[in-house]
């Protein structure tokens, strides 16, 4: 268990006398709290957004508690993506969240309130949940465990399956901040009711409720016209009052996406005593001031702008122990009560549930990395570190196999890809490498998505593609997987796979409506296409043109990959002809003055390109304004995206000026202070409270390279294409592991994205960093002495789990002083690249790093570039 108050302070810096791991339990090095708080303490903003509750490997449900924040000082309201914020008041839990990401706040659905004492002595009014809020104290999170204590003195924990969850509330004898609640019932019109209700009698012990509101979604602060929102729903209370099912509509959210269904079944452990309905108009932003009638019809539906609900109540004396089980489908009332029979039936315990989670994560991921006895002493903060964040790896996307409403497949379905712009850097190599099979199940997901809606996401909640940010880059995910042996995978169907990349790099999609991007086109595809063909650069006439253009070059960089692949050899040359492009908006003379900081002038950036080819001169390469939806750049300075040419390095060596020049400026990018931020939640620091740019006191913060975003997450790795200067590498990412991972809640510099800043940090702690879309590893330094990492296996049929193929990290010279690579081996066979091949470690290997405490120029080659010949048709 891991109480965030407390436990903090008892995370051993020190180190484990016993040298091994004491279990195979590795469930208790994951601290589930890490990452769910920002730079304002207790708020969620610019924080990890890390979902916190209870979740399987890629699960269905998460089921969550929802808090926000309203006090903050610039004003508004912290409602984390994943329902969690350290601090603020809770309104419920419900069944549906995701993990890590920015953006509005999607899901949230599919809630529970339990509540103590006369409803209407306390004021409470069940349709305004601003009457009954409530703070919590005493929480805690473990795998496959959460529990919180609410204020009214209602313990709930929760656990749960791939479909369904367990909500096990304890109820107080007597509620004590009640006053005089003994004499005061629920008022309703009974005299409809057949049968007898036990709510027209005054009893002498107290009342304990369970409101299920199908209106409760996450908050939305701020997100007008995209806010999330209920849309309408129906709910059937059982005669007897053991349970409920039903289903309803939700619509817009992160992805702006249509109304999308879900459908629910919940059952009591303990009928309730009464139960009742209710309605009332619904305006997301306006609570009902009056509270609706308690009704005894138990079979309701509401049209377009009704919130329905009901409110089940047990009548009780002493302490109440209850549990509720709910399942939930996106396909019928029928399957969500299924699940309830079948993956959370009564005879099994919340217990044998939460341990049934526990072992999932261990067989499934956590298992995947150990440190081995040869380790010796084990420091408990790279433990925690390791097993957290492998954790965090597998919560995105979800895993909705056999529960797509779109239609009709045998396929696997993946939903929640929030976003592969996120991932493609190195989570997806990195699920390549562990989680081989279910890799393959998600590539087979994004192209039958690709058969049935037309495109393959780039962004994809609620069962709907959107919100895409910069350019088609699942075409760079297939390149990958290409690149590094899936090709040869023959349940990929490749010749489809290819088709869905052509359509990204051909056909323009239509355009959508969406009030950040004027242009529209956030749903899928390419939508700069036209100019992309035309000029070979992208205009203004659409937003984000820079950073659209370098990610159109490189995802028609993918797109080569694959078509040489296949044989496809004019499309092949076609395409690494397109990759070149970025070069069409280069200019050369922009420049970035930082001489007052006593670090020169840097000529030649990527530039704003007008239909008539002059460039825009005034552009500032280290202020993007902000960086968002209608600027040149999204999610980072033009000085981070001048550094994203993966394919051609040695080309964009060059465009700097050579590698001395492309060496200072890299060195300048890790320089604290110049930059004036990427966006209030995503720049690492304390640079959210406004006017941005007040936080320049902040000693970590403001590098123009941005830990807390993806866009510069190779850039300090590039050394490595600098004969002998791979120890940079090591200098500068154990620089930002050691500044902004921790075991914090803070811990994490930005939103964690999915998985991103969780592979991100476990690629570090191995010392290897993949390049997408081409079969390589960077090589930097590990933070072990020995780790063993279990390949997955590229046969489907054979789970990753049962692989026997490790690879074997070791480092025995490695100490604090000791970070420096001296030399490299693998297999027995001496290296002297500052890369591996893909193939040299996929179907095991030893690599051995030999270190010492002063850098060494070991690295005479340097990585595969264009400009080198390294990539021809
Ligand atoms: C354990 O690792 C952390 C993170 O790298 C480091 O800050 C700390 O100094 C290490 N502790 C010891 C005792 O080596
Ligand atoms: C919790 O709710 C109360 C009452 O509405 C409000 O005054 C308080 O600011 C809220 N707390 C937080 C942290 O948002
Ligand atoms: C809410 O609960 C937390 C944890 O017990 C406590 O620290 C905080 O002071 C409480 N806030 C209010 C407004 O009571
Ligand atoms: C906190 O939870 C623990 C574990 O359930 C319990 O023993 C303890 O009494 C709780 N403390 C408070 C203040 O509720
Ligand atoms: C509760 O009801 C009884 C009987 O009607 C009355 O005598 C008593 O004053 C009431 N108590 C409170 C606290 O209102
Ligand atoms: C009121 O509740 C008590 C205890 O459950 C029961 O014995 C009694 O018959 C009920 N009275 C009425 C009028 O329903
Ligand atoms: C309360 O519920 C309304 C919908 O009825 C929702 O818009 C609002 O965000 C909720 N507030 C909180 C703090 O959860
Ligand atoms: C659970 O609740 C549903 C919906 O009310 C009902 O159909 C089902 O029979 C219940 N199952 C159990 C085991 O109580
Ligand atoms: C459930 O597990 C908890 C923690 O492991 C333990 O304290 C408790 O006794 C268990 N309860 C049952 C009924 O087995
Ligand atoms: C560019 O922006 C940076 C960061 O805000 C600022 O310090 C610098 O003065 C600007 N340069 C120009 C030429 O305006």
């Amino acid at each position: 268990m891991f109480n965030p108050t407390t436990a903090i302070a008892a995370v051993i810096l020190g180190i484990c006398s016993s040298g091994v791991l004491a279990s195979d339990d590795y469930t208790q090095h994951v601290h589930p709290f890490v990452g769910t708080e920002g730079a304002i303490p207790g708020s969620s903003l610019g924080g990890g957004n890390m979902f916190p509750g209870v979740a399987l490997p890629f699960g269905a449900v998460k089921i969550g508690i929802d808090t926000s924040v309203v006090d903050l000082p610039q004003g508004g309201i912290s409602s984390a993506n994943s329902g969690y914020t350290p601090r603020g008041n809770s309104t419920g839990f419900s069944l549906i969240h995701i993990s890590g990401t920015g953006g509005q706040p999607k899901y949230g659905v599919v809630s529970q309130m339990p509540l103590v004492g006369s409803i209407q002595a306390q004021g409470i009014n069940v349709a305004n949940n601003m009457t009954y809020l409530t703070n919590r104290t005493n929480e805690s999170a473990s795998v496959g465990y959460f529990r919180t204590t609410f204020d009214t003195g209602v313990t709930t924990e929760l656990t749960a399956s791939r479909h369904a969850g367990i909500l096990r509330y304890h109820f107080p004898a007597a509620a004590s901040t009640i006053k005089s609640s003994s004499n005061i019932t629920i008022e309703a019109d009974t005299s409809s009711v057949t049968g007898t209700s036990s709510a027209s009698n005054t009893t002498a012990g107290t009342q304990a409720h369970v409101l299920v509101d199908l209106a409760h979604a996450l908050p939305s602060g701020g997100g007008g016209f995209i806010a999330q929102k209920y849309v309408k729903g129906e709910l059937h209370v059982a005669s007897d009052y053991s349970g409920y099912s039903g289903s309803a509509y939700y619509d817009l959210g992160w992805n702006q996406g249509q109304a999308w269904q879900i459908f629910f079944c919940g059952n009591f452990s303990v009928p309730a005593s009464v139960a009742w309905t209710f309605f009332t108009p619904y305006n997301f932003l306006v609570p009902p001031a009056t509270a609706p009638t308690l009704s005894p019809y138990y079979d309701i539906y509401a049209s377009d702008s009704l919130a329905i609900g009901a409110l089940f109540t047990w009548e009780h004396n002493s302490a109440l122990q209850l549990e509720s089980r709910v399942g939930v489908s996106f396909l019928s009332e029928e399957k969500a009560c299924q699940f309830v029979r079948t993956e959370v039936p009564w005879k099994q315990t919340f217990n044998e549930t939460m341990q049934a989670v526990k072992d999932a994560w261990n067989t499934e991921i956590l298992s995947s990395i150990t440190v081995p006895k040869e380790n010796g002493a084990i420091n408990n903060t790279l433990l925690g570190l390791l097993y957290t964040h492998l954790y965090g790896s597998a919560l995105m996307p979800t895993d909705r196999t056999g529960e797509n409403p779109g239609w009709q497949s045998a396929e696997p379905y993946y939903d929640d890809w929030y976003t592969i712009w996120d991932i493609f850097r190195c989570t997806t190599t990195f699920y390549h490498m562990v989680f081989t099979d279910r890799y393959v199940g998600m590539l087979r997901s994004l192209i039958d998505t690709w058969r049935h809606d037309g495109y393959m996401p780039d962004g994809r909640s609620g069962n709907e593609n959107g919100r895409t940010q910069g350019g088609s880059d699942s075409d760079n995910v297939f390149a990958d997987a290409y690149a590094r042996g899936l090709g040869k995978v023959s349940t990929i169907n490749w010749h489809d796979a290819y088709s869905a990349m052509l359509t990204n790099a051909e056909q323009v999609p239509k355009r959508n409506m969406d009030f950040n991007a004027w242009d529209g086109g956030t749903k899928e595809g390419r939508n700069a296409l036209p100019d992309w063909k035309q000029y070979g650069y992208i205009t203004t006439n659409y937003s984000r043109s820079i950073s659209k253009g370098v990610e159109y070059a490189q995802n028609d960089f993918g797109l080569y990959v694959v078509a040489k692949g296949l044989g496809e050899k004019s499309d092949a040359k076609k395409y690494l002809k397109r990759s070149e492009n970025w070069k069409n908006f280069w200019n050369s003379d922009a420049t970035a003055d930082l001489t007052t900081a006593g670090l020169g002038v840097y000529t030649g950036f990527f530039g704003s390109r007008a239909a008539n080819g002059s460039f825009d001169q005034s552009v500032n390469v280290t202020n993007c304004g902000g960086c968002t939806w209608g600027d040149l750049t999204y999610e980072a300075l033009i000085w981070e995206y001048s550094f994203t040419v993966p394919h051609d390095i040695e080309a964009l060596i060059q465009k700097m000026g050579g590698t001395v020049a492309f060496e200072a400026r890299l060195d300048a990018s890790f320089v604290n202070g110049l930059s004036a931020g990427s966006g209030a939640s995503n720049t690492a620091g304390t640079c959210v409270i406004p006017p941005i740019g007040s936080c320049s006191s902040d000693p970590k913060g403001r590098a123009l390279f941005n830990p807390g975003n993806e866009p510069s997450f190779a850039t300090p790795f590039l050394y490595n294409y600098i004969p002998g200067k791979q120890y940079k590498s090591v200098e500068k990412t154990r620089y930002i592991v050691n500044t902004y991972y921790t075991l914090q809640n803070d811990g994490i510099p930005g939103n964690q994205d999915a998985g991103a800043m969780a592979t991100w940090l476990l690629w570090n702690l191995i010392g290897l960093y993949p390049i997408s879309s081409q079969p390589i590893f960077l090589v930097t330094a590990p933070f072990f002495k020995a780790l063993d990492i279990r390949l997955g296996t590229t046969n489907p049929t054979s789970p990753a789990s049962k692989s026997n193929m490790y690879l074997k990290i070791r480092a025995p010279k490695l100490s604090q002083q000791n970070i420096y690579v001296q030399g490299l081996n693998v297999n027995g066979k001496k290296i002297s690249r500052s890369y591996l091949l893909h193939d040299e470690i996929a179907n095991g290997a030893t690599v051995i790093f030999d270190m010492g405490p002063q850098p060494s120029a070991w690295d005479l080659e340097v990585p595969p570039s264009f400009l080198s010949g390294d990539f021809t048709v």
